[in-house]
């Protein structure tokens, strides 16, 4: 099954991104899946020279630590496979000015940025570039990108009707739990690398202590049931949510077996230090070797080029690109 995703390499991976898609990429890939790390994307948000280029190679070396396999799977940097935003400026005509202003992180992010550069703007036709180039069928995301997948199938549609048959219609997928965590001190807020404070989020780097700390002060409510219910309990179902994305188990069942809201925090903290651990130890291994890391993406850009190098070709010459 042909698969693209892609993570911004901004700050340092939190629960969030790893139930929500480090972990779906990983027990999903296979020899035609494909995994960027998007620089240009990061560019978006006006981040330091110095600091992009080391949270980029940090994020590759996160993301094995995750369990990606360069065996198994393509995983790449962005930038070194010129097709990205070359592919960008074809779709970028055939996509709407309206379509750009509706998108819901266009505008949360525009409020956040003074003078916001057209990047931003023009940020989810680079996603649909990255998706579209590969013939992806599956895009493996958390929840927060189904109205950037929405537009990059609309594009997609819209190109083959108007140039003939070119791009393969991607899906997002979601996995069932854990496709939308929330900020552990404002449960109805995403958990955010943007927005976010330390004590809302959970980062992979935490240490057992800091976790459990942060578990423990996570807010939730005064009336003392522990039951799964969004609406009227966020906090406890964010919790239960994140529970039951780590052991495999359904948020209910969890729910059941506790009546006490300390016992539940106490159980879960252990269930992510235990989970966390194991990929801290990893990342740090993979770290302190930056030449294999360098030589897994320079690889891993070869193969994606060999890919997507024709299916941009065979879009350039459907525009009429002599
Ligand atoms: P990014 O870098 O913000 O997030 C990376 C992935 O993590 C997921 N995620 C979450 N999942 C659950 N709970 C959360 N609180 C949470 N926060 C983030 C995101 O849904 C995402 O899957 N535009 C994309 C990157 C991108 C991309 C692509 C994705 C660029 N090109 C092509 C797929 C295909 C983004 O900014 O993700």
């Amino acid at each position: 099954m042909r698969i693209l995703s892609g993570i911004q390499p901004s700050g340092t991976p939190h629960i969030g991104n790893y139930v929500g898609a480090m972990k779906q990429w990983a027990s999903s890939q296979n020899a035609e899946a494909f995994y960027c790390v998007v620089d240009l994307h990061a560019l978006t948000l006006q981040i330091d020279p110095a600091t992009l280029r080391e949270q980029t190679i940090d994020w590759v070396a996160w993301l094995l630590a995750t369990g990606l396999d360069p065996e198994v799977c393509t995983l790449f940097i962005q930038s070194h496979v010129p097709y990205h935003a070359q592919m960008a400026w074809l779709l970028e005509n055939v996509t709407t000015f309206g379509e750009l202003s509706r998108m819901t992180q266009f505008k949360e992010k525009a409020q956040r940025q003074e003078g916001y550069r057209v990047g931003l703007f023009t940020y989810p036709v680079l996603m649909a570039a990255d998706i579209l180039l590969y013939d992806a069928r599956e895009v493996p995301v958390g929840d927060d990108q189904r109205q950037h997948i929405e537009l990059a199938r609309e594009i997609a549609e819209r190109f083959n009707n108007r140039f003939g048959e070119t791009f393969t219609m991607p899906v997002g997928v979601q996995p069932t739990v854990g496709a939308r965590i929330m900020d552990l001190q404002e449960p109805t807020r995403k958990m955010s690398k943007s927005v976010s404070s330390p004590m809302g989020s959970i980062y992979l780097r935490d240490d057992p202590k800091e976790i459990e700390k942060k578990i423990k002060k996570a807010v939730t409510d005064t009336d003392g049931e522990v039951r799964f219910d969004w609406e009227t309990k966020p906090g406890l179902s964010n919790l239960l949510e994140l529970f039951a994305s780590l052991s495999g188990e359904k948020p209910e069942a969890i729910a059941a077996r506790y009546s006490r809201y300390g016992d539940l925090k106490k159980d879960l903290a252990a269930l992510v230090v235990e989970s966390l651990v194991p990929i801290g130890a990893r990342y740090r291994a993979l770290r302190a070797d930056p030449a294999a890391l360098a030589a897994i993406v320079e690889r891993g850009a070869r193969k994606a080029a060999a890919v997507s190098g024709p299916v941009y070709r065979r879009a350039a010459e459907a525009m009429g690109l002599f």
